[in-house]
């Protein structure tokens, strides 16, 4: 496994570190003994990230390398290190010490994705669109509104990586093969040394769990639904068909054949993406489903799964925020489809009840204006009044008033709408979200 596991020597290297050190305090080694080999741990650390030091690819794994080279430099003494532990909870602590790390750098590429979709959203606070269910056009909404049903998709991924980190920490370090050891560890200084908040409670369960992987990786499947559903639409929203936005063009490509195409290729890698990471959480909830009490060597298949998982996500989130960041809006062609849709044609008929035509005469007069509108490629908001009067003498210069978008949206006032003081407050929760976890 040193192929993929050698990613983790920093974590070996510090892990095996504090490992010396309890074995001194607890007098299983000479303080001395102890204090050397540490020393000698941090000259291979050191030698390992100037580059002076290259991992050996023949070794089997990164903590039979490590412990190789402790010993060609130190001796004999170097056999010692590993008195009282095992690879089987060495591993296990590497990969929650790594895992931890990549956990905080998730968390903040999330953030960054809430504040580019933030600047949009609150840029784009009072900019209509159509809404849509069934992808059909249904009701207006603000562009601001649609973006920040993403920050709220995020800010639920932070929180679930946050849990994951929660549950991680706890060290299997002392757990040893299985069964523990009979030497006087210290699990507790150990981990406190690492930065461990608990010890795993169980010593076949602390070699044995992979769970912390599994969440993680879940949290990862679902950051990549949200960022594909995104991704979706930023696809189809560029599209010649809707032209609601244009992304940048370091986002997309052209066609080498057609010169009118602007691909949006990272929108389309950030959705197909997705199913490469489903595919790690899948192959690693089948990788451990059958295996037996405690460590198995098929437990190996873990990191390149897990590491493959958080790879991509990380890349697709590092992409998602400038592309955000640096996509333009089309409020006129918005407003447009916005207003193609008929979606104000109730708010019509509103209008003529309130003026004292019976509701069904009113659908009816409607329902008429807009055929009327199809027929003549034209809106409700720009037919004449006019043409109104020969469907109902009632219609005057206030219909439009009634019926323009903008006090569409504006009605739309219950906690969570479209309307501006809903768009408004959700602004201000995401920006006060940013602000506590900055
Ligand atoms: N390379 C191994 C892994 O990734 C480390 C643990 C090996 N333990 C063992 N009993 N062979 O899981």
């Amino acid at each position: 496994s040193i192929r993929f596991d050698s990613r983790m020597y920093r974590e070996d290297i510090t892990g095996s570190m504090a490992h010396a050190a309890m074995l001194g305090a607890q007098h299983i080694l000479p303080s001395a003994d102890a204090d050397a080999i540490i020393d000698a741990l941090q000259g291979i650390l050191d030698d390992l990230d100037s580059g002076a030091l290259a991992i050996d690819p023949a070794c089997e794994d990164i903590h039979m390398f490590v412990e190789q080279v402790l010993t060609a430099r130190i001796g004999d003494l170097g056999k010692k290190l590993h008195t009282a532990r095992s690879r089987n909870d060495q591993v296990a602590l590497d990969l929650r010490l790594y895992l931890k790390d990549e956990i905080a750098a998730l968390q903040s590429l999330v953030l960054a994705v809430i504040s580019s979709l933030h600047a949009q959203a609150s840029a784009h606070k009072d900019t209509i669109m159509p809404g849509y269910t069934h992808l059909q056009r249904a009701q207006p909404i603000t562009f601001g509104q649609q973006l920040l049903a993403y920050a709220m998709m995020l800010e639920r991924d932070y929180g679930r990586l946050a849990d994951a980190g929660r549950r991680m920490d706890a060290s299997p370090i002392g757990c040893c093969a299985l069964a523990g050891t009979t030497y006087p560890t210290d699990r507790v200084f150990e981990a406190q040394k690492l930065g461990f908040s608990a010890i795993c409670e169980n010593s076949l369960d602390g070699v044995s769990d992979r769970d912390f992987c599994v969440e993680l990786m879940s949290a990862c499947a679902l950051i990549m639904m949200h960022l594909s559903r995104l991704s979706e639409e930023l696809i189809l929203w560029s599209s010649w068909e809707f032209q609601f936005i244009e992304l940048d063009s370091g986002f997309t490509t052209g066609s080498s054949i057609m010169p009118q195409k602007k691909n949006p290729d990272m929108a389309e890698l950030c959705r197909g993406k997705t199913g490469r990471v489903y595919g790690d959480l899948i192959a690693l909830l089948t990788t451990l489903k059958g295996l037996p009490l405690a460590y198995n060597k098929d437990m190996q298949e873990d990191k390149e799964a897990v590491f493959d998982c958080v790879d991509t996500t990380k890349l697709c989130l590092q992409i998602m925020a400038p592309m955000l960041a640096t996509m333009k809006a089309k409020p006129e062609n918005m407003l447009l489809a916005a207003q193609k849709g008929f979606i104000n044609a109730t708010d019509l008929a509103d209008y003529l009840t309130k003026k004292g035509v019976p509701f069904r005469s009113a659908y009816k007069i409607s329902g008429q204006l807009v055929a009327y509108c199809i027929a003549h490629d034209t809106v409700l908001e720009q037919l004449p009044l006019e043409t109104y009067k020969t469907y109902s003498d009632v219609f005057e210069d206030d219909l439009y008033i009634e019926i323009s978008l903008k006090t569409c949206v504006a009605r739309r006032i219950s906690a969570g709408g479209t309307g501006p003081a809903s768009v408004q407050a959700q602004l201000d929760s995401v920006a006060a979200f940013l602000a506590a976890h900055q």
